[in-house]
């Protein structure tokens, strides 16, 4: 670190796993509705899973492959080492929760029969697991990055999480649930001129998906 450098802002990695969290919600409440009801139509459900399923891990992706493994190259603390190995093995343990649920949702998608009542189960234990994780991450980790990693080193991550699946979704579904505030600090990571055209375009495109996600209330 040089004189002048100002610790990194980790908000909107804050914003993210709340959106997370509260797509959870969604999702179980979705599947309560359909082991109420199931000839209800799980199209939606299912693109709602998909979606949620993807963005994680394209998130925790890039955490693994930009940000923890420079921090673990700079620290020479084993305080910092044992948070950087638990979060790869806090994120590798919900990728295992994540793709029997990735399973579980390509059944119910293609028709054939699912235990509803076994994927809600894997959901609120998938819920506790990241619930967990995120705790961990934005109590312990992000100082560990902030003391290591600096704006200059971030080009490749920022690169890489806007060539997410989706991308033109992600704003406005971050600000689905959030606070006002919250919803004001994720646009105003973007420059004023990028969010004056993206942030209508933007929000029309989540609006109709989120028609489809919404098909069971
Ligand atoms: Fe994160
Ligand atoms: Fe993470």
């Amino acid at each position: 670190m040089t004189v002048g450098d100002k610790p990194l802002d980790f908000k909107m990695n804050q914003l993210l796993h709340g959106a997370f969290k509260r797509e959870l919600v969604r999702i179980t409440a979705g599947v309560v509705a359909l082991a109420d009801d199931p000839e209800l139509d799980a199209t939606g459900l299912v693109q709602r899973w998909n979606f949620f399923s993807e963005q994680l891990e394209h998130h925790h992706m890039g955490e693994d492959k930009y940000l923890w493994p420079l921090a673990q190259e700079r620290s020479s603390r084993p305080e910092e080492q044992v948070v950087l190995t638990a979060m790869e093995a806090e994120h590798a343990a919900l990728s295992g929760q994540l793709h029997k649920l990735d399973v579980q949702f390509a059944d119910l998608g293609a028709g054939r029969s699912v235990d509803l009542a076994q994927m809600r189960s894997n959901l609120v234990e998938l819920t506790t697991i990241l619930v967990g994780h995120c705790q961990h991450e934005e109590r312990d980790a992000t100082k560990v990055l902030q003391r290591h990693i600096r704006a200059a080193d971030l080009d490749e991550f920022h690169k890489y999480t806007r060539s997410g699946p989706d991308a033109a979704l992600v704003f406005p579904w971050i600000c689905d649930g959030a606070t006002q505030d919250d919803q004001t600090a994720a646009w105003d990571t973007l420059p004023w001129f990028v969010r004056l055209v993206a942030k209508p375009v933007m929000t029309r495109k989540y609006q109709a998906r989120k028609q489809t996600f919404d098909a069971i209330p």
